[in-house]
């Protein structure tokens, strides 16, 4: 939700902490803020808005320093403020912290601190935090403090602490310190030469080192230049592993583009590849998954599979619904995370449970995975961030490999999550139903896929141009059937969420029992109508749009000539079986929403009151 970094070293702190601030502003957007700790003071930079607003007090007020930690906050506890910008301060002012993550217990937390004489300047409850080190600090009434008493009241207040945390602190007479601590939300030391770095995600420190350590939960760091130790939150020191990071700067920034979501977009046949690369064997006609950890015996032991995400990692969920169960013949659910989380359904001894995460760090979907675990079913993942919580804390898994995804809007991690859902439909169908000659065929449908996409996307510029025709409706609908009609709330999804116009997706036969009442001149539906066995349903369902002067966009595949006839406009697919045209009928929405909210001057990357990974509840 919120993004933090941190430095130490010889380089200049405020040019390294803007940098990866700009590279985690995906987190939160909503105010930013920094200190920096030379001379044995430290020097806090806070300002509401987007990071450029800190950038310029910066020129405005500037600071020097080689010691310093950052945020860009996404807020939840109290309105968007200077005052309730990070980083917060202790009551003597010499400790300073910056958080990602929610403290349940703030509430009486603070009350008990204001009753030892605390000043609050915020509503956060990251202030609460700040505070409560302090106060454990002015408890042992020792000075000078030293590291160990700072980690020691660190470790007192955080094991009174509910919630989650991921923070970085800086105390003024530990010149060249800089301390971190996690649980539950995300926390990576980069280790440079000379130089360490801390940040919420890797994407902030890969234009200075690729050499990272993910800290576990309950782990915390110190650093300094030239070396850094990690111990545990009960005491004691950790072992740890460095590891290196598969991708560099480039993949991490914008490149030819003007804006991520659109890099991304385009990256969509690459992105396809690496999901699939290793994974298709020709010699045994299926799909090789080894992260699920589990034998072909035990897969043909399982009698139902639950699918649970949020948001547009849900509409993958429900795309894999109609694979595993029309490719698969096993019963298969899909559930919201956050409806999963709190409910108590029963659930057959031999579920096998897939949450599905592009961030691996979203609270409701990680909920959802530890209550299915503590219920004693094997619970997997299908998780971009390798080194996220949801990717560690299941039985399992398959890793998306589609790199990193910093536009806000989801778009190459849902096309390699259907794609991953595929593999594990294929797998699954393969020890029960599917023939090799099958398996071969799917395997061949697979590779060509990516060449596919290519054509889609090769199409651009006609889908830029109708999004420019339709730009001034103010309401659409997405219309779809089976596996297609999670790709029209998928379609739906993309829309609002970055163009803020009214959108929402329905299976097209539902049309006539109510949403038909909406159709007119001014509404356009977007109709997913590809050459299958409902094809002529839908042309029948397009009509009937016609019929009442509603405009029609159809997504319809090459070559049928009678959708032309019927649609006011159409976007072409190439022709694919049922169980890839999700994938493809999916790249035009993305391109469409792109492009409409750009004709709209809207912030696709950064969309109002949203952020990347949703680590509240
Ligand atoms: C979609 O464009 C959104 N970014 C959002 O719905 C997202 O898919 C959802 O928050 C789940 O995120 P996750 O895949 O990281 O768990």
């Amino acid at each position: 939700m919120c993004g933090i970094v941190g430095y130490v070293g010889k380089a200049e702190a405020v040019p390294v902490l803007l940098d990866g601030l700009r590279r985690l502003e995906y987190r939160g957007y909503d105010s930013a803020g920094l200190v920096i700790l030379r001379d044995g003071e430290l020097f806090r930079r806070r300002a509401v808005g987007r990071i450029k607003n800190l950038a310029k007090l910066l020129e405005e007020q500037p600071v020097a320093g080689h010691l310093g930690i950052c945020h860009t906050r996404w807020a939840t506890h109290g309105g968007v403020s200077e005052a309730n910008a990070h980083p917060h301060l202790d009551r003597s002012g010499e400790l300073a912290l910056v958080h990602n993550g929610v403290i349940e217990n703030y509430r009486d937390l603070r009350e008990e601190l204001i009753g030892h004489g605390c000043e609050f300047r915020s509503q956060t409850d990251t202030e609460v935090l700040a505070m409560l080190v302090g106060r454990e600090l002015d408890l042992r009434g020792e000075t000078p403090v030293t590291k160990e008493l700072l980690l020691g009241a660190m470790r007192k207040a955080l094991r009174r602490v509910q919630g989650t945390y991921g923070i970085g602190v800086v105390h003024r007479q530990l010149p060249g310190m800089l301390f971190g601590a996690r649980r539950g939300s995300p926390l990576v030391l980069g280790i440079g030469k000379g130089e360490h770095f801390l940040a919420s995600d890797v994407a902030a420190l890969v234009t200075h080192t690729r050499e990272v350590v993910y800290l576990k939960d309950y782990e915390m760091v110190t650093a300094w230049e030239d070396g850094f130790e990690i111990s545990s939150l009960a005491g004691g020191g950790c072992s740890y592993e460095i590891n290196t990071v598969e991708f560099g700067a480039e993949e991490v920034s914008k490149g030819k583009y003007p804006h991520y979501m659109l890099k991304e977009i385009f990256e969509q046949p690459n992105s396809l590849r690496d999901t699939m690369r290793g994974r298709l064997s020709s010699e045994e006609a299926t799909a090789i998954l080894g992260g699920l950890n589990m034998s072909n015996s035990e897969l043909r032991s399982v009698e139902r599979v639950v699918l649970s995400g949020c948001g547009t990692a849900h509409h993958a969920a429900m795309v894999g619904e109609y694979l595993i169960e029309s490719m698969a013949q096993l019963p298969t659910e899909c559930e919201f995370a956050s409806e999963l989380r709190y409910r108590n359904a029963p659930m057959p001894k031999d579920t096998l449970v897939f949450v599905i995460s592009q961030s691996g760090e979203t609270a409701d979907t990680l909920a959802a995975l530890q209550e299915c675990r503590r219920k004693g079913h094997r619970s997997l993942a299908i998780c971009n961030n390798v080194a996220s919580t949801i990717a560690r804390e299941s039985d399992g898994g398959v890793y998306m490999h589609a790199g990193p995804e910093i536009g806000v809007a989801a778009t190459k991690s849902f096309t390699s999550q259907v794609l991953v859902l595929n593999l594990i439909a294929l797998l699954i169908g393969r020890i029960h139903n599917l023939s090799s000659m099958q398996g071969r065929e799917i395997l061949k449908e697979l590779e060509q896929l990516p060449e596919k996409v290519e054509k889609v996307l090769a199409t651009g510029d006609a889908i830029a141009a109708l999004a420019r025709k339709y730009a001034s409706c103010k309401n659409f609908l997405f219309l779809g059937r089976q596996a297609n009609y999670p790709v029209a709330l998928e379609g739906a999804l993309k829309l609002k969420e970055i163009s803020y116009l009214p959108a929402t997706g329905h299976p097209t036969a539902e049309l006539k029992h109510g949403i038909i009442a909406l159709i007119n001149e001014e509404t356009p539906s977007v109709v997913i109508a590809p050459s299958d066995a409902v094809f002529d349903k839908n042309l029948s369902n397009i009509e009937e749009i016609r019929a009442r002067k509603g405009p029609v966009i159809a997504v319809g595949t090459e070559g049928n000539r009678s959708l032309e006839e019927v649609a006011d406009d159409v976007i072409w697919i190439p022709e694919a079986p049922d169980y890839l045209v999700p994938i493809l009928a999916t790249i035009p929405l993305q391109l469409f929403a792109y492009h409409l909210a750009v004709s709209l001057g809207c912030d696709v990357d950064k969309p109002r009151n949203l952020a990347k990974s949703v680590t509240v509840e």
